[in-house]
């Protein structure tokens, strides 16, 4: 996009922003002129909390469908726009309630393009009824639905806390199979573990790091925990997309590989214009992160278009779980 149009489709935003009295958030992956524009860049679990205590009557979630659903769920009387109504997130797509119609081997090769090792458990239900009176731990990353059904939420940034918080000895951990592999290294508790995954972060392999770690030897490797064990086993640091953004910025260290999406180079290099950043692999481009642009986002704020809601009956028991997580972080 030329400079000018540019700065044009950004005037119109603040005007309408004002008009509106609308805050943006996005997320750390969004793109840079994306983020440029926010109030509030963070990860998953700073941008439920600026959802949460915001006063503005609007806000525009600039990331994927379960973020803003989260927003809505905290902030009921808020308006919540979600600019792309079409970027949602494969991985929170995984657990059902019931359902889903389709087994997960046939899901997981349609969507993702090749089958999966599978559990034999079909659908949350299923799972919670294989273990009565096991609390379910639900990653960030699921749907308002699939929240109401569980015990507790959490985010790549406060797994291991929220585990710990919980007075049973066992969990089971949805959806992300990396995640809970992640998590159990850190905890005595058993965990009973979903078996989704990130369709992004999962095509990462020791080969990858082995490339990379040979291109730039005195790099750092930090990852994200939905990351494969393989590749978590052979970084420096494993933490959540802010938390990278605080330890290379608070490192001594001057270079570093990053295993996460690329949006987050953007904020890296802004922070600590000084040092370098490589990306682990060039595939790390979520596509759906990568669907909001200027445009979808003046278009909302005009329109008005694309409000994200959760009825009652699912919304309350929802709350409760995202309520409990923010409650003890
Ligand atoms: P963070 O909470 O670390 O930002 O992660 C969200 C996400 O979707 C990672 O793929
Ligand atoms: Fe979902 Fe993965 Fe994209 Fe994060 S990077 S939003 S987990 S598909």
């Amino acid at each position: 996009m030329k400079v000018q149009a540019r700065d044009a489709i950004v005037e119109k935003i603040l005007e309408f922003k004002k008009k509106r009295n609308a805050i943006i958030l996005a997320h750390n992956y969004q793109r840079a002129e994306v983020q440029e524009i926010a109030d509030i860049t963070g990860d998953s679990l700073e941008l439920s909390r600026a959802a949460a205590k915001t006063d503005n009557d609007v806000i525009v979630f600039c990331g994927v469908h379960f973020m803003a659903e989260s927003a809505a769920i905290l902030s009921p009387r808020k308006t919540v726009l979600l600019p792309e109504m079409s970027a949602g997130c494969p991985m929170a797509d995984m657990v059902t309630v019931e359902g889903p119609r389709k087994t997960k081997r046939e899901f997981y090769t349609d969507v993702l393009g090749f089958t999966f090792e599978f559990a034999d458990e079909f659908t949350l239900r299923d799972i919670k009824k294989k273990h009565p009176g096991v609390p379910v731990v639900a990653y960030v990353n699921t749907s308002a639905a699939v929240k109401a059904e569980s015990d507790i939420c959490c985010t790549s940034s406060n797994v291991v806390k929220v585990i710990e918080s919980l007075k049973e000895d066992t969990v089971i951990c949805i959806p992300d199979r990396n995640l809970s592999a992640y998590a159990a290294k850190r905890t005595k508790k058993k965990i009973i573990s979903w078996d989704g995954f990130c369709n992004v972060h999962m095509r990462l392999d020791a080969d990858d790091v082995k490339k990379a770690k040979t291109a730039h030897p005195d790099a750092l490797l930090v990852v994200h925990p939905e990351c494969p064990p393989e590749v978590q086993d052979m970084a420096d640091h494993i933490t959540s997309t802010s938390g990278m953004l605080r330890y290379c910025k608070e490192s001594p260290h001057q270079e570093f590989i990053i295993g996460t999406e690329e949006g987050l180079l953007h904020r890296l290099r802004k922070d600590s214009p000084a040092k370098k950043f490589h990306v682990l692999s060039t595939e790390m481009v979520c596509p759906n992160m990568k669907r909001t642009r200027l445009e979808s986002v003046v278009r909302v704020l005009e329109t008005m278009d694309n409000v994200i809601s959760v009825a009652d009956e699912v919304r309350v028991p929802a709350k409760r779980a995202l309520d409990r997580m923010l409650g003890i972080v």
